[in-house]
């Protein structure tokens, strides 16, 4: 696997790669590798024949007081991760190779970022539509794959790859969990050991909304009611919004009639976790289309 750090030279990689009548896979991340960006890459082998990841602490995503400074970085351990994966490049560039001066082009789909995160973390999506539209112009891949953890980010960047035309399959993949359900985030380094036990109780709030659909209740303020209760539960855990939304607009839906995402947000600590549920009516748990 090598290890690129210019923009010109990666896209030189994959134009070769195109040029040969092989396909590209492109998996964006922001370091601090675990299961679940793993099995991102796994998907993309599989289903291409060269993968390249991005590892990318994009600033443009963060706000002012959150963690861009803090956030856990480990370059070393990353590239073997993705070396014994069998990625074939990691592009690893600074921040001045993708934010040269004078940079002021943004990218931003503001209806489906009013809520949930997006009404947090204002800016944020702007953040990561600006450098994902970015990696997709270098790499040019073929296909690239995100994580359904960050539900919101896959719907506003599926959406931005329609709207503006990107010639690249978005491919949404499941949430991969520790083995007590805790959704697997970089930022789960931030928790301290009790609050790590106590961390479960969000994917628990929010299989109890689940439970409720899936037993054929249809009314989305009494499934938040059931998350936001289970939450409650544990005084440590502060819910920074608890919304059922429709996966096509992203704007909240009283009953679940199509796709519906109820989306959480908590802080437990230092900690902002984040995890969700999708449910169709149509098939129970459904996974969203691409594209
Ligand atoms: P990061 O948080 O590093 O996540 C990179 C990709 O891995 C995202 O698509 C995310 O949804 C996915 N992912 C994270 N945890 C996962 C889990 N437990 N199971 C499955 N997939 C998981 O998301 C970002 O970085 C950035 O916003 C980025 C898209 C790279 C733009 O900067």
């Amino acid at each position: 696997m090598e290890t690129v750090t210019s923009a010109r030279e990666m896209k030189a990689r994959c134009r070769a790669w195109r040029a040969q009548g092989l396909s590209v896979g492109l998996v964006p991340t922001m370091g601090y590798l675990h299961r679940g960006h793993g099995s991102l890459v796994e998907r993309s082998l599989a289903e291409n024949s060269r993968t390249a990841v991005s590892v990318f602490v994009n600033p443009s995503q963060f706000g002012p007081g959150e963690d861009l400074e803090a956030y856990p970085r480990d370059p070393a351990r990353d590239s073997a991760f993705l070396k014994a994966l069998g990625a074939n490049v990691l592009f690893m560039p600074k921040a001045a190779e993708m934010y040269p001066p004078g940079f002021s082009t943004l990218v931003e789909a503001p209806a489906l970022a009013a809520r949930l995160c997006g009404a947090s973390r204002p800016g944020h999506f702007r953040g990561v539509c600006t450098v994902v539209l970015k990696l997709l112009n270098i790499a040019a891949p073929d296909r690239a794959y995100f994580g359904l953890k960050d539900a919101q980010q896959f719907f506003i960047l599926r959406r931005m790859a329609r709207d503006l035309d990107l010639d690249v399959a978005m491919v949404p993949c499941p949430t991969v969990r520790e083995d007590d359900g805790l959704a697997m985030s970089s930022r789960n380094s931030y928790l301290t050991p009790d609050e790590r036990r106590a961390a479960p109780l969000l994917r628990r709030a929010l299989l109890a909304a689940e439970g409720y659909l899936q037993g054929g209740g249809r009314d989305l303020e009494k499934a938040r009611a059931l998350v936001l209760e289970t939450l409650a539960s544990d005084p440590r855990f502060e819910a920074e919004y608890v919304e059922a939304v429709s996966t096509c607009d992203l704007q909240p839906a009283a009953e679940a009639c199509g796709e519906t995402l109820i989306a959480a947000a908590a802080r437990l600590g230092r900690a902002r976790l984040i995890d969700n549920v999708i449910f169709d009516p149509a098939g129970g748990a459904r996974r969203p289309a691409g594209r």
